[in-house]
């Protein structure tokens, strides 16, 4: 991971202003906003925490969540606990009676997580710790389009691990962008997927979508991980921040 991609938060990092702004959590490094989650959290929030089985589940959901409210609400001027969600009909959170426009998603896996935040249009971000067992070809064609399985099963085999994620992490992107999970058909959109070609959104079959404006773009992050962002803008700033 290069040194100068992630830096330490400034004033800037709560400026939207048309920049897309990428938090890193690393949730072996967040006792401490584990502990204020306590008061972050609502007693809703509270209850969905204490439903997961593994701590780790516990964890990632509560130190997201407690890390999101307190961006967002140094963004907006006001207290944490003050920042409240609705879901839409497929689960994306949403800020609730808030009339400047903030979009944002966050992702978590293994020891990771991203929150993304803008204020330009819709935005997806999505990590993954690479998992060797699901670089099948029977898995690639269940979750990728046509084009997709055949460029995943002309990788070399050294190649097989990065290019599926390359192509999870990127499909996952768009549709958490867009909103409505897994009700898009996974195979009605294509995402490139070869180690060390260009990241993009190379065709949308699905309604009236097309992959015209949208900017989709990988995330550097620690090795044995993929994660991707994507957002329907062309013109914008993008910074990374570290958490905790
Ligand atoms: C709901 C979904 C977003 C879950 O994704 P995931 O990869 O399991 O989990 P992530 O950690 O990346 O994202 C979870 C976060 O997305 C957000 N989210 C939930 N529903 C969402 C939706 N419909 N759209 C966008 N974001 C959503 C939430 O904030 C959630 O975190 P929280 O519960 O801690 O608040 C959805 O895309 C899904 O079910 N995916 C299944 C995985 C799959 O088959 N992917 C195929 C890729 S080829």
């Amino acid at each position: 991971m290069e040194t100068t991609y992630w830096r330490e938060a400034n004033d800037q990092a709560y400026v939207l202003n048309n920049n897309v702004h990428i938090w890193l959590i690393r949730y072996d490094q967040s006792e401490s906003i584990l502990a204020e989650s306590g008061i972050i959290l609502s007693k809703e929030e509270k209850e969905r925490a204490s439903r997961f089985h593994f701590e780790i589940d516990h964890r990632r959901y509560s130190v997201t969540r407690s890390l999101l409210k307190k961006i967002l609400g140094k963004i907006l001027s006001k207290p944490a606990l003050k920042i409240k969600f609705t879901f839409n009909k497929y689960g994306k959170p949403e800020l609730v009676q808030q009339s400047e426009k903030i979009f944002f998603n966050v992702s978590h896996s293994g020891n990771l997580g991203l929150i993304a935040i803008s204020d330009i249009a819709q935005i997806g971000v999505d990590v993954e710790k690479y998992r060797e067992e699901m670089i099948t070809g029977d898995i690639a064609k269940r979750f990728f389009s046509d084009l997709e399985v055949t460029e995943f099963l002309s990788l070399n085999e050294n190649e097989k691990l990065q290019g599926f994620f390359n192509c999870w992490t990127r499909k996952e992107a768009f549709i958490k962008a867009v909103g409505k999970g897994l009700s898009i058909p996974l195979n009605t959109f294509d995402v490139s997927l070869i180690p060390g070609s260009q990241t993009e959104l190379r065709d949308v079959r699905y309604k009236n979508e097309t992959a015209d404006g949208w900017h989709l773009s990988d995330i550097k992050v620690d090795s044995g991980y993929a994660a991707a962002f994507i957002i329907k803008a062309k013109t914008f700033s993008v910074n990374y921040w570290y958490t905790c």
